[in-house]
């Protein structure tokens, strides 16, 4: 006689968030987030651009998760080709052998990839995709005889992600150093191409893009032959949507090339459609030497990351000059089979048309929004859009990001049914299936949110 199997967990709101307190430890958060914080709620089901939480209330998902769910939710043809693929071979180790769906997504990536990015190295995710390409960037030099060729060029704010170099290579030393330093030797800082708030207080293009030129003093100045690789986002998401002015990367690509350093273009969030192309680096003709990827490689569905490599990085990898580097999760069969059943549906649906066209309906609907006091700078590309918002025009002062006007705006936007993580600049990159009655919706939402916001602190 079977027995019925209890649940771990009486299926309740309450039981739920007490378990979850007690025993998950949420990323970024302190302990005990889920029963203290009113921003982390149980989610436990999606449909395109929608989420239901556990109380059945529905939002917009205006981050795609983490900026990676860009399929939309739900796509059952996606976890059919994950189970499938599961239940006939999970997992081959990289030690002995590959897989099929290993091969065919590095194929297909080489195909959709800008340029001759025609290599494919898997690992898990987009922390690891960046310490990947670091460890890549670094043999290449030693395996061309420039062994000291080892420093990395970030730039300030930007976030290539958690894991030590990946911190390390990121622009966010003051939330990172009090607990992290001392961080990966040889990586420098310049400023990044951010024309709303530049560095050196000019204006383009009257500028001439000093903070391309910046770059080039640091390589000068540390010695070339000591510099391995810059890396950037080609438009940087976490440093505050921020567009480069035409120009940045034409500038950028030729000082790597005069000093023989790789350029790492980072499209973890720029990837796959996020921006209205395929990838952002197409907007200008850009390949990078070596690209990493994640996110929305797979949309969520499965933990998957890609650094491609063109073929004279791969040049120096050739007979016995073995990669350093090996990952247990690296080409994971289940995931590889779920990128590709993803990336049919960018096919079919083409996903990337509708995301440059629901971006520029977004982009207007943002724009319209600039009457409102604390709106200083509405930028972005596709379905990768950011609302810069400051207390005053003059100063551009910056709200505090912990603050009660943020504090308060990012639970009027989720109140009245939007979900996005509330920073100096708002940041949105919703699923790129949304339709055009939900990007109406989210401009809406921030609208009334924005007017409650302001009336409530006393602008304008
Ligand atoms: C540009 C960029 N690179 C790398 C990462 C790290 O990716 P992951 O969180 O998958 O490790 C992120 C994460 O947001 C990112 O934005």
């Amino acid at each position: 006689m079977s027995e019925a199997v209890e649940p771990v967990i009486p299926p309740n709101e309450n039981a739920l968030k007490a378990a979850g307190a007690e025993h998950l430890f949420i990323h970024a958060s302190p302990y005990r987030a889920l029963a203290n914080d009113s921003d982390k709620r149980i989610l436990v089901e999606g449909r395109g651009a929608i989420v239901t939480d556990i109380e059945g209330k529905e939002y917009i998902d205006g981050l795609a998760g983490l900026w990676l769910v860009n399929a939309g939710h739900g796509r059952k043809e996606i976890a059919d080709a994950f189970a499938r693929q599961a239940a006939t071979l999970a997992y081959a180790s990289s030690t002995q052998a590959t897989t099929i769906p290993a091969i065919e997504l590095a194929t297909r990536l080489a195909e959709i990839t800008p340029g001759d990015q025609t290599t494919a190295f898997f690992c898990s995710g987009g922390s690891e995709a960046v310490e990947s390409a670091i460890k890549i960037a670094r043999q290449f030099h030693y395996f061309n005889g420039e062994p000291k060729r080892s420093k990395i060029i970030g730039r300030r704010g930007s976030y290539h992600g958690a894991t030590y170099g990946a911190m390390s290579v990121s622009g966010t030393r003051p939330s990172s150093e009090p607990y992290h330093s001392p961080f990966m030797h040889g990586v420098l800082h310049a400023s990044p191409p951010y024309c709303y708030r530049c560095d050196f207080r000019q204006s383009y293009p009257a500028c001439d893009l000093l903070c391309a030129d910046q770059i080039e003093q640091i390589i000068n100045y540390e010695n070339p032959k000591t510099v391995a690789a810059v890396i950037a986002e080609p438009i940087s998401a976490s440093g505050g949507i921020v567009v480069p002015p035409d120009g940045y990367w034409t500038r950028l690509r030729e000082i790597c090339d005069r000093h023989g350093v790789l350029l790492i273009t980072d499209e973890v969030i720029n990837g796959f459609g996020r921006t209205g192309r395929m990838f952002a680096s197409e907007h200008w003709d850009l390949v990078g030497d070596i690209m990493t990827t994640a996110k929305g490689l797979s949309s969520g569905y499965a933990p998957i990351g890609a650094v491609m490599c063109r073929p004279h990085v791969m040049a120096a990898f050739e007979g016995e000059n073995k990669l350093a580097h090996l990952l247990t999760f690296g080409g994971h069969a289940a995931a590889c089979a779920a990128a590709l059943a993803n990336l049919e549906i960018f096919d079919r649906e083409d996903l990337v048309g509708n995301a440059q066209r629901m971006g520029v309906r977004l982009r207007k609907g943002l724009e319209g929004l600039s009457s409102h006091p604390c709106v200083g700078d509405v930028r972005g590309l596709g379905l990768l859009a950011g609302v810069e918002l400051i207390k005053d025009r003059d100063s551009k002062e910056k709200f505090a990001e912990d603050g009660p006007e943020l504090t308060m705006l990012g639970e009027g936007l989720a109140q009245r049914g939007l979900l996005t993580r509330m920073g100096s600049v708002l940041p949105l990159s919703p699923p790129l299936c949304i339709t055009p009655e939900q990007v109406d919706r989210m401009v809406a939402i921030i609208d009334d949110g924005l007017t409650e916001m302001e009336a409530a602190h006393g602008f304008g």
